[in-house]
């Protein structure tokens, strides 16, 4: 279910957002569409353990372990790439994926298919601008991903719009105050504390989860 007002055209898998001359919204994603398949490469032998200073199996054991429980939910993933979530989420789930990339996202597509998903949509779509309904979702996540969003209170308002109440997010980002490395890490890094405030602000409860993995945080956020 979508927002009243939102135009969607399907191609090859993707829903994208059209205007009402069905002209398609396309954006400018940070790893050019050609060099899509080089992502899941560059993630494990570069940016985990060069920029992150953490592992690729702890950081899908740590998720694992928390999405353990959820089967059969309505889930919503802001940020898709490739769909890494196939490794830590079970496929019951009714999953629906977003991002910039539309590259990323034909491969998440194809990564959903094999790994035995029966329902699913992807969405090419800002995380600032959710085409979706209000209360359509039981579980949100955000991996590696906030740090690239324009502005995060406003990603968290309309978070808080399309999950139910109870509702979860669960979230792993970089944080400043455990990049002891001092790695450049592109976009805008927030304190665990400042992602705390962000989320008492829009009703959700912060809760930590337990984890050391470099310099990514893991949360989870309990809509009140
Ligand atoms: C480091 S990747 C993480 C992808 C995936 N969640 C994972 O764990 O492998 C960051 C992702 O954020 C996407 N992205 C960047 N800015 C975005 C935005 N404003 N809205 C939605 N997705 C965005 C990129 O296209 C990319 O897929």
């Amino acid at each position: 279910m979508l927002k009243d007002g939102i135009r969607i055209v399907e191609k090859k898998g993707l829903c994208y957002i059209a205007d009402n001359r069905n002209k398609i919204k396309r954006f400018k994603p940070w790893l050019g569409d050609s060099f899509s398949f080089l992502y899941d490469r560059i993630m494990q032998k570069s940016i985990f353990p060069k920029k992150f200073g953490g592992d690729m199996g702890k950081h899908i054991d740590i998720l694992q372990k928390e999405l353990k429980d959820v089967r059969g939910k309505n889930v919503l993933e802001l940020a898709t790439g490739s769909g890494s979530a196939v490794d830590f989420l079970h496929n019951s789930n009714h999953f629906t994926g977003s991002d910039i990339s539309e590259g990323l996202l034909r491969q998440a597509v194809k990564n959903f298919r094999d790994a035995g998903f029966k329902e699913t949509k992807f969405y090419v779509t800002g995380a600032e601008e959710l085409p979706f309904a209000d209360n359509m979702f039981d579980v949100c996540l955000c991996i590696l991903s906030l740090n690239f969003f324009s502005d995060a209170e406003t990603v968290f308002k309309d978070i808080r719009r399309v999950l139910n109440t109870g509702g979860i997010f669960i979230c792993s980002v970089p944080v400043p105050e455990k990049n002891k490395r001092e790695s450049t890490i592109r976009g805008r890094l927030h304190s665990e504390q400042e992602l705390k405030n962000i989320c008492v602000n829009n009703d959700f409860k912060y809760e930590g989860i337990n984890a050391e993995n470099g310099v990514l945080l893991y949360f989870r956020a309990v809509l009140q």
